[in-house]
């Protein structure tokens, strides 16, 4: 919509209707439109001339359907945002009723409304469905609520009758924290007390729809609280590493030291730039920036940066208030992915704690969230997960739950079991000799080589030819192998997924420590999850190379050089990897080496080639060492 003249408006406030599906919703949103002036020249009339030649009467409800028919003509572009506009300010309306994604929209923050419209039919009052969708508000933190009793016309416009409704919306609205702004009496049909006052309830003398929605506030902009900058993208340019994204609260300046979360790492901020500003000093929450820092540091997709003096929290265990969309029932055990920000987790679901029951908001135990059921759950995941609690910051608390690339269900996250509750008293300290005069030294650059694949595919056998090769060059070079960690530092560990997310874990921290001393680290570990194994390119950073060591289930079981397999398959290892448990191939790997394919020998050429060339001095090492 084009805004005239040089006054200044407001922004416009996007807003929900919520509310049972009979109780008028888009009768509502047809006559708003109609009686602010917001619709194109001639629609009505056109609406109620083809009314007239289907032989039907007229419904203000056409006027949505009519936009429904445009869009999916692909006339209108837009598929979800209606917009009207009164004096003051413009609304958008950001999902229009009876569209299909509504609640999905909702949950997943597509819908970020700032105030809520919630319709009630008069004659009915409020519904079961009436009070989930109250609910939903409360669950998405949308406290800015006009409740309209609509269909007045029906009661004969009642004050009696419009007086009970609203104490029972009030009472409602009251047990789940809401206060509404205003609640008052309307006909949508009659087009009364929407835009213009009705003559009908002259026992109303509160605000009209319009008047309402004028009073409510913006929602102010997050400039004044913690930092939060989810990290969407990072990309090279030059020499340096530019990092891309969008700030959910707080501001950002030149100057700043942030840290990246989870990981810790930190540094000063060196430039920002906007969408249409080549360079600014600093930038407020709702922006996209570019910024580089002066240090260089990794940091990936997923991550968040703020000021370490108010960082987010970490845990593995998060504590969620669950609304679940899905038709298959959620239960304890189920795996799904977690979307926080710009960070996918897998998670699994560790108890699911009680399910809320909408209508007496009393909790009840249960094994199972069905559909459209809200419940508390608790998640875990193998690596540290950064967020906020909702109550704190709703942008960086809220979340979307997903099972096999399928929304199920959106969440708020009310507490966690920490894992960080030490590391604001450790202080890292710098090493005394630079990564680069390490590698002068050495010749060459250190780094980690993280050997993946089946047991059988011969990861181990190439790690030793290959140390034996470079260590014949000079090279600075050592073997990391699963099985003998497991003897040793990981003895405690055993094969459930948790345990082997804790063995790589370490593993990799070990590695990262041999890279840091300026050696090529061998890893050397089944790692079967791409999970686990982004994990440990997290924990390693810059210098990590995957290496996928390939051979089929059927070349490793006739390998089985320990055995494992004919064990396996007579049932004496539980969650054997490719037998029982799974392995997931890497998507891109730098070099897959297939061991069907190639000889011993050959295999060991490859690898020393590659690693010749990756480690070569003269690259950049990109990593600061801790
Ligand atoms: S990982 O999955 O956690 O990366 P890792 O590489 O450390 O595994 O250990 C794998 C080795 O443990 C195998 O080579 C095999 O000898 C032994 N092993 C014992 N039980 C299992 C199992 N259930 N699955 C896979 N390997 C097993």
């Amino acid at each position: 919509m084009s805004q005239s003249g040089s006054e200044r408006r407001q922004p416009p406030l996007p807003i929900v209707i919520v509310g049972h599906v009979d109780h008028g919703k888009s009768t509502l949103v047809g006559r708003l439109l109609h009686d602010t002036g917001s619709l194109p020249e001639g629609k009505v009339e056109e609406l109620k001339a083809q009314s007239d030649r289907r032989g039907t009467t007229f419904e203000w409800s056409f006027v949505m359907d009519a936009f429904q028919v445009e869009r999916d003509q692909g006339i209108t572009l837009d598929t979800t945002r209606i917009w009207f506009k009164t004096a003051a300010r413009d609304y958008v309306i950001i999902d229009a009723p009876g569209h299909k994604q509504f609640l999905k929209n909702m949950v997943t923050g597509a819908a970020n409304a700032d105030a809520a419209i919630l319709v009630i039919d008069a004659a009915e009052g409020l519904s079961e469905q009436t009070r989930r969708h109250a609910y939903l508000l409360h669950l998405l933190g949308i406290a800015e609520v006009v409740v309209v009793i609509n269909k007045m016309d029906l009661v004969s416009y009642d004050h009696g009758r419009f007086d009970a409704v609203a104490e029972d919306a009030r009472h409602y609205l009251k047990r789940i924290g809401i206060v509404p702004s205003v609640i008052l009496p309307v006909s949508a049909r009659e087009g009364d007390n929407l835009s213009n006052r009705s003559r009908t309830m002259p026992w109303w003398t509160g605000p009209v729809l319009v008047e309402a929605l004028d009073a409510v506030q913006a929602r102010p902009a997050a400039d004044d609280r913690p930092l939060r900058l989810p990290i969407q993208d990072v990309y090279r340019e030059d020499e340096k590493r530019v990092f891309v994204g969008r700030i959910e609260t707080g501001r950002l300046r030149v100057g700043d030291i942030i840290e990246f979360s989870p990981g810790g790492r930190r540094a000063g901020v060196a430039s920002i730039e906007g969408w249409n500003t080549p360079t600014m000093l600093s930038a407020g929450a709702g922006q996209s920036v570019a910024f580089t820092l002066d240090d260089d540091v990794f940091a990936e997709r997923g991550q968040v940066a703020s000021h370490p003096e108010h960082l987010p929290r970490e845990a593995r265990q998060l504590q969620v208030r669950l609304f679940w969309l899905d038709r298959a029932p959620l239960k304890e055990g189920d795996r799904l992915d977690l979307r926080l920000a710009t960070a996918s987790h897998p998670v699994t679901v560790e108890a699911v704690r009680s399910v809320i029951d909408v209508e007496s908001l009393e909790r009840r135990e249960a094994e199972t969230v069905q559909v459209n059921e809200v419940a508390e759950i608790l998640l875990r995941s193998p690596t540290p997960i950064w967020f906020d609690r909702a109550a704190d910051s709703l942008a960086t608390g809220r979340a979307v739950l997903a099972r096999d690339y399928r929304l199920v269900g959106g969440c708020i996250v009310t507490g966690e079991q920490s894992v960080a509750a030490t590391r604001a008293n450790i202080t890292p300290v710098a090493q005394s000799v630079t990564r680069e005069e390490v590698a002068a030294a050495n010749g060459h650059l250190g780094g980690v080589l993280w050997l993946t694949g089946l047991s059988g595919a011969g990861k181990s056998t190439l790690a030793m030819g290959l140390r034996r090769r470079l260590f014949e060059r000079g090279r600075q070079v050592f073997v990391i192998d699963g099985d003998n960690l497991r003897h040793g530092l990981n003895s405690d560990l055993g094969f459930t997924p948790e345990d082997r997310a804790e063995n790589i874990r370490r593993a990799a921290e070990v590695a990262r420590l041999f890279a840091d001393a300026g050696a090529v680290a061998i890893v050397a570990l089944i790692s079967p999850t791409r999970a686990d194994r982004d994990h440990a390119r997290r924990i390693v950073g810059d210098g990590f190379q995957e290496i996928f060591v390939r051979a089929s289930l059927e070349a490793c079981e006739g390998r089985d050089p320990k055995g494992l397999y004919a064990k396996a398959r007579a049932g004496k290892i539980p969650e054997s990897t490719g037998v029982s448990a799974p392995y997931e191939e890497p998507d891109t790997p730098a070099l897959t080496v297939d061991t069907e394919a190639y000889g011993r020998d050959k295999a060991v050429d490859v690898l020393f080639e590659f690693v010749e060339r990756r480690f070569a001095l003269g690259r950049a090492a990109g990593r600061t060492v801790r």
